[in-house]
Formats: structure tokens, C-alpha cells, sequence
């Protein structure tokens, strides 16, 4: 758990793992984000308790104002895969989405973690961005390919998602990322 100075007074967001009952501030916040597909909020609810360990929330006054939700692969225990990270748009621009991510590969579950990997759509800038911030504050390469497409996987009703991979890394590597 870190906190997180911020240039606002008095804010000071907590970074944190989720615990059950954050489901549903979780799914307010995702819905409240255009450019994130929407989940069942059973599957937040899932991903705060049974994927905690791979999650992480970032609570401001008593408010959810970030969230990342993560799990590692099965079979890939190196890797840390991000399937979404959403700061509201009060909190941007203030690293909270990078303290986010620090957070989680600062646990002592995640000692075996090498790999970030993530997907994003070619329009997503400060997606890029972000990412690509991480991979420099880490000192890592990042890798890009196209790993679901449109036509085959989303028959054509969702962007292309590049697979991207920053690693690999060190443990000591990610202190480049705290707050
Ligand atoms: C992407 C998102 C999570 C970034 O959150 P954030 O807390 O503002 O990001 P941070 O402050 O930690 O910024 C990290 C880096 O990304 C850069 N960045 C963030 N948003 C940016 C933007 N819109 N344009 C350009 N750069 C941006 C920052 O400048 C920073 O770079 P630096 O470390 O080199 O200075 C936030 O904009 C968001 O929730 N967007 C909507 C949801 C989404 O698209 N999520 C990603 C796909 S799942």
C-alpha cells in the first residue's frame, strides 16, 4: 500500500489491493470512462477478491478514483498481464495510473514477475503513452505486435488490440516507478 502526493491540497490519493466490497465503485468508475469496454460488475467483484493479488485500486477521500486489474497468465509465471487501467479524469496526469502499476509489481507476490504485457488500440494515446512511460522509468524494452484483430477475433465490431510486452526486468528495475 502507497500513498501518493499529488499537486491538489490535501490529496493524497491511497494506492491499494481491492477488496470485495470495492466492486461496485469499480464498475461506477469503468462506466464512467468512454473509451473502457464495460465488464458485469460479477466480474469486478471477481477480480476484487479472487484477482486482488493482481489488482489495485487507488482511493482518494474515501473516493475509487483508479483502478488496475491484472492477473498472470496460467502456465506464464513471469508475467503480469494488465487487462485494464482507468484513472477518473480529476486524478490524470499525476502518475497515478503509473503508481498503479508500481504497486502491484512492488508485492511480494509479484518477485517473479519479468514481464508486463498489456493490449492497446493504435488510437489509444495516452495508453501509448503510459506504457511507454513505464518501459523508460524501468529502463525495459517494449515490444508491439497485433495479437487480436478486428475481423477474426472481434468480427468486426471492436478496434485491433497490439499486444505489447515491456521486460525483461528486474525487480530492482521497478523502483523507477513508485511515487
Ligand atoms: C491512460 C490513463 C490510465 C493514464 O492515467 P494517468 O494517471 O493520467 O497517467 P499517469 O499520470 O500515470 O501518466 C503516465 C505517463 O503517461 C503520460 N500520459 C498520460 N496520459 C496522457 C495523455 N492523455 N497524453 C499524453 N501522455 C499521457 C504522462 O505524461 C506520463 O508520462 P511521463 O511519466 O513520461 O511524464 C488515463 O488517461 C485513463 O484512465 N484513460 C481512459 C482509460 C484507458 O484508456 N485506459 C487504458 C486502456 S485499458
Amino acid at each position: 500500500m502507497i500513498a501518493l502526493a499529488v499537486a491538489r491540497e490535501n490529496a493524497s490519493p491511497l494506492v491499494r489491493a481491492p477488496r470485495a466490497d470495492d466492486g461496485p465503485s469499480v464498475w461506477r468508475l469503468i462506466d464512467s470512462t468512454p473509451s473502457l469496454d464495460r465488464n458485469s460488475l460479477y466480474c469486478n467483484l471477481l477480480q476484487c477478491s479472487h484477482f486482488a493479488q493482481t489488482c489495485a485500486i487507488a482511493e482518494l477521500n474515501g473516493e475509487v478514483v483508479g483502478w488496475l486489474s491484472g492477473y498472470v497468465p496460467p502456465g506464464r509465471d513471469d508475467t503480469l498481464f494488465v487487462w485494464q487501467v482507468c484513472v477518473g479524469r480529476k486524478a490524470r496526469g499525476q502518475g497515478v495510473a503509473k503508481a498503479l502499476i508500481g504497486e502491484v509489481l512492488g508485492r511480494d507476490a509479484s518477485r517473479g514477475i519479468r514481464y508486463l504485457e498489456c493490449t492497446i488500440t493504435e488510437d489509444n494515446a495516452a495508453s501509448w503513452a503510459l506504457f511507454g512511460s513505464v518501459a523508460r522509468a524501468m529502463g525495459a524494452q517494449i515490444q508491439r505486435s497485433e495479437l487480436f484483430s478486428r475481423d477474426t477475433h472481434f468480427d468486426g465490431t471492436h478496434d485491433s488490440e497490439m499486444g505489447v510486452t515491456i521486460g525483461p526486468f528486474e525487480r530492482g528495475q521497478i523502483a523507477g516507478l513508485k511515487a
